[in-house]
């Protein structure tokens, strides 16, 4: 029957076919080399004119890849019908950023075009961003490609609510297969960024697992009334809100977590030795963070000849 050299001529094409289907670190190296060079001074240029971008970016890879998968879809466009996911809930009034990811993927276009897809330019800007605002950097993994849908339904279902308990939170990161682990850590994002009162208001005024100083500060700005003030805003880490630092757990450890998913991490629960060991080891949240940064971009990537490489971000070819 087969020759061992047969099987291992099979082998190593079964391993290439197999792998071609996967993201790599060096997806685009022939295809367009200078894409990094590309991607990174127009995100600077954003960025040094507001911080904030750079927490907006980063969210959006998150709500990127918990829908669908990490395939570009939450940049899609849906004011002509509101039928896609940045009219969804999580994202309605809160998702920003997409004129910076058109910027950038502009100039992408002008190196190398056709090339980059939409999801891979958001992967690299999240990550970007990141190290920009001085919080640890990584290898982005790549490849992916763009999808022609988008879902408000999905996006409503599997983005996690900021009134979400501990075992709601693990079971929405479960669900991407993210370990509790990976979902206290990503959490950590919360060290950059701005939230609006909507989103807090329920837990400043009536959870009881909050620091009273830290209540009456955040409700001088945040009336109790709903409709009043619903878009003021509040540092989602209050000491440094543009630097990505492990402060958002220092800040959990005293009770002065702004959302009440936040607080639910470090409330008597399974997670509280976590948020302890993160507050007290920048390394270990750095290094936590950046393992579950990498699992959530495999989150079902489009790959091979599925989807399409974008022309523009914000709508299909
Ligand atoms: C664990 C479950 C999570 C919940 C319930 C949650 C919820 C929220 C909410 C409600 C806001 C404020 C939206 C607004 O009112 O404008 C927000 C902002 C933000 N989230 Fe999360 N989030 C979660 C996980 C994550 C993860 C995993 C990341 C990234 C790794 C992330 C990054 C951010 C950032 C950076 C902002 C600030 C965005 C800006 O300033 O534009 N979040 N999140
Ligand atoms: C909504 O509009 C977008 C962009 O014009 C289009 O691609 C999509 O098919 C529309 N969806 C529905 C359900 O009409
Ligand atoms: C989005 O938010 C705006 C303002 O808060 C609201 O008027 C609108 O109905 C919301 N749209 C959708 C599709 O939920
Ligand atoms: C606080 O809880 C009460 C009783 O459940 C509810 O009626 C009220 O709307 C809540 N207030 C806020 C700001 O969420």
């Amino acid at each position: 029957m087969a020759s061992p050299l047969a099987l291992v001529l099979f082998f190593l094409l079964f391993l290439g076919s197999a792998s071609a289907h996967h993201l790599s670190e060096n997806f685009y190296s022939s295809s367009c080399p200078s894409l990094f060079a590309t991607v990174k001074p127009v995100l600077k240029s954003a960025l040094s004119k507001e911080k904030r971008l750079g927490a907006s970016l980063l969210r959006l890879f998150f709500h990127d890849c918990f829908v669908n998968g990490c395939d570009g879809s939450i940049l899609l466009s849906d004011t002509a019908n509101f039928t896609g996911e940045q009219h969804a809930v999580p994202n309605n009034g809160s998702a920003r950023g997409f004129e910076v990811i058109d910027k950038i993927k502009d100039a992408v276009e002008k190196a190398c075009p056709g090339v980059v897809s939409c999801a891979d330019i958001l992967a690299i800007s999240a990550r970007d961003s990141v190290v920009i605002l001085g919080g640890p950097n990584w290898n982005v993994k790549l490849g992916r490609r763009d999808a022609r849908t988008a879902s408000k339904s999905k996006a409503n279902k599997d983005i996690p609510p900021p009134t979400s308990s501990l075992s709601q939170l693990i079971s929405k990161f479960a669900a991407k297969g993210l370990s509790t682990k990976d979902m206290v850590a990503l959490s950590g994002g919360h060290t950059i960024g701005q939230a609006r009162c909507t989103s807090f208001r329920a837990h400043i005024y009536n959870d009881t697992n909050i620091d009273a100083s830290f209540a009456k500060k955040r409700r001088s700005n945040c009336p109790r009334q709903s409709g009043t003030g619903d878009v003021n805003l509040a540092p989602e880490d209050l000491q440094t809100p543009t630097t990505f630092d492990n402060n958002y757990y220092r800040n959990l450890v005293k009770s002065k977590g702004l959302l009440h998913s936040d607080q639910e991490l470090f409330n008597g629960g399974s997670t509280d030795s976590l948020v302890r060991a993160y507050s007290r080891s920048p390394g270990t949240f750095s290094a936590d963070f950046v393992a579950g940064m990498i699992k959530m971009g495999d989150i079902s990537p489009l790959t091979g000849s599925k989807g399409e490489i974008r022309k523009k971000c914000s709508k299909i070819n």
